[in-house]
């Protein structure tokens, strides 16, 4: 099985070797600025150095609360948004059985999550199936001041507190925030939850291999060391050089820059394993938050296919063409299934009867790629031999170390969220929330 690989031979045909090496001499330098914390938002690169920074002690210590939790839990629900969840979701829903909620063998406890909206229907159901079954929950908030995690955490909690009482819904809590501010600081420290801290230099959507996804991963039964490990060997294999042909960051930041300045402003991710849904949903949370800003970025969408064949498929063959496309291509599936014979073989099927399920899947992805190329989709692919702890670590830091360097090439804080707050403060007026007076009574005007 081969490695890792960043292939863009079929993005040669929109723009050639010279549009991508110009970038060569500013990525020198923006890896400079991340290693030697001196470019826009330098206060956020603790992630950088997480794969070895996370210790044997927090390890160990994520490793015994997982296993706490797993004991007196059915259901295990993560309660956050944005980076706050989402790279738990996309590695834990990576790894699991598809069907993990109906697995009747399965040890570890069924992962839910909430505070991700702000649905009463989503909630009222939740609190209906947590009804019969014993549960525990993570609190994750960096800010510890979120609404949508803050007000599903007030549901919880009360429902908890009645459920167990107040002492032992305490040993059924775990906050996950920063290390003295927000809210949620003063509650656990109050009410003695266990509390794991997000470093100060780690941004929300940076932050998955930090307790905020290690515990939830770790709750889920996954290896936590091997995630480690795995973002450890791409950090190893990236600092040898910086050059574009050497190094896989380089190349895909070059290359979707290169493909952005000839007009190309969307990025389409593509898989064809559904259980990577949640991957392409974190990937598209750390470009989407990192580069659109300043009037620029790209645009980064996500597609699964070859469902989304059957819908997004037409918009991208012959849509507006400003789209590239990533695929993630997966070598090996973690099963073996090949299609039978059929005497009668009225569905015509019997050309490919013998041949594993995912030969047929791998033929779709390449024939789609020439499709999309011929009708004018310059195509990136980077392909893992299989889906795994240490695969997944190598893709986590692979692409937050591009989106680094990416944003940097845009001329952008890759690590800051400004225009995350227009919605919260015309909320917080609608709301009528104290403070916020003089906002409530303009935008009441405007309705
Ligand atoms: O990436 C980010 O910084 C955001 O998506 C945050 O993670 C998200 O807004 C949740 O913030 P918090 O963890 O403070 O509740």
């Amino acid at each position: 099985m081969s490695e890792f690989v960043f292939n863009y031979d079929k993005a040669l045909s929109f723009i050639n070797q010279k549009e991508i090496h110009h970038f060569q001499e500013k990525i020198d330098r923006h890896f400079e600025a991340i290693y030697n914390k001196t470019g826009k938002g330098s206060d956020f690169l603790g992630w950088v150095e997480l794969p070895e920074n996370v210790d044997e002690t927090l390890i160990s210590r994520i490793e015994a609360t997982a296993q706490k939790m797993c004991e007196q839990s059915d259901v295990f629900v993560v309660i956050g948004i944005g980076g706050s969840y989402l790279g738990a979701r996309a590695i834990i829903e990576a790894l699991s059985h598809h069907f993990s909620h109906l697995q009747r063998e399965k040890n570890s406890p069924v992962i839910l999550y909430a505070g991700n909206n702000i649905s009463e229907d989503y909630l009222t159901d939740l609190l209906d199936v947590l009804k019969n079954r014993d549960y525990s929950v993570a609190v994750i908030s960096k800010s510890g001041t979120t609404t949508e995690p803050a007000i599903a955490f007030r549901i919880l909690r009360e429902n908890l507190e009645a459920k167990y009482g107040t002492e032992a819904a305490r040993k059924r809590i775990v906050a996950i925030t920063d290390k003295q501010k927000g809210a949620l600081k003063q509650l656990a420290d109050e009410e003695g939850y266990e509390t794991f801290i997000i470093p100060d230099d780690v941004g929300g959507r940076y932050s998955v291999l930090t307790p905020v996804g290690l515990l939830p991963i770790s709750v889920a039964g996954f290896n936590i060391r091997q995630l480690l490990e795995g973002a450890k060997a791409m950090k190893v294999r990236i600092t040898k050089s910086t050059k574009i042909d050497e190094n896989p960051v380089a190349a895909y930041a070059a290359v979707r820059n290169a493909l952005y300045n000839k007009g190309y402003t969307t990025e389409i991710m593509v898989n064809y394993e559904p259980r990577l849904f949640y991957f392409t949903e974190w990937w598209k949370q750390l470009y989407g938050e990192s580069e659109g800003k300043e009037n620029k970025g790209i645009f980064p969408a996500g597609v699964s296919f070859t469902t989304d064949l059957h819908s997004m498929g037409q918009y991208i063959q012959e849509g507006l063409r400003n789209i590239f496309e990533t695929v993630l291509s997966v070598e090996k599936p973690r099963s073996e299934l090949a299609i039978p014979e059929d005497d009668k073989n009225l569905d015509k099927l019997n050309y490919i009867a013998g041949k594993a399920i995912h030969e047929v899947n791998h033929q779709a992805e390449l024939g789609t790629a020439l499709a999309h190329v011929d009708g004018g989709v310059p195509n990136l692919r980077i392909s893992v031999p299989g889906i795994n702890e240490n695969i997944l670590g190598q893709l986590i830091y692979f692409y937050e170390m591009a989106c680094a360097v990416s944003g940097y090439i845009l001329d952008v804080n890759p690590f800051d969220q400004p225009g995350v707050e227009a919605y919260k403060r015309n909320m917080f007026a609608l709301l009528g929330k104290p403070g916020f007076e003089k906002e409530t009574e303009e935008i009441r005007k405007r309705l």
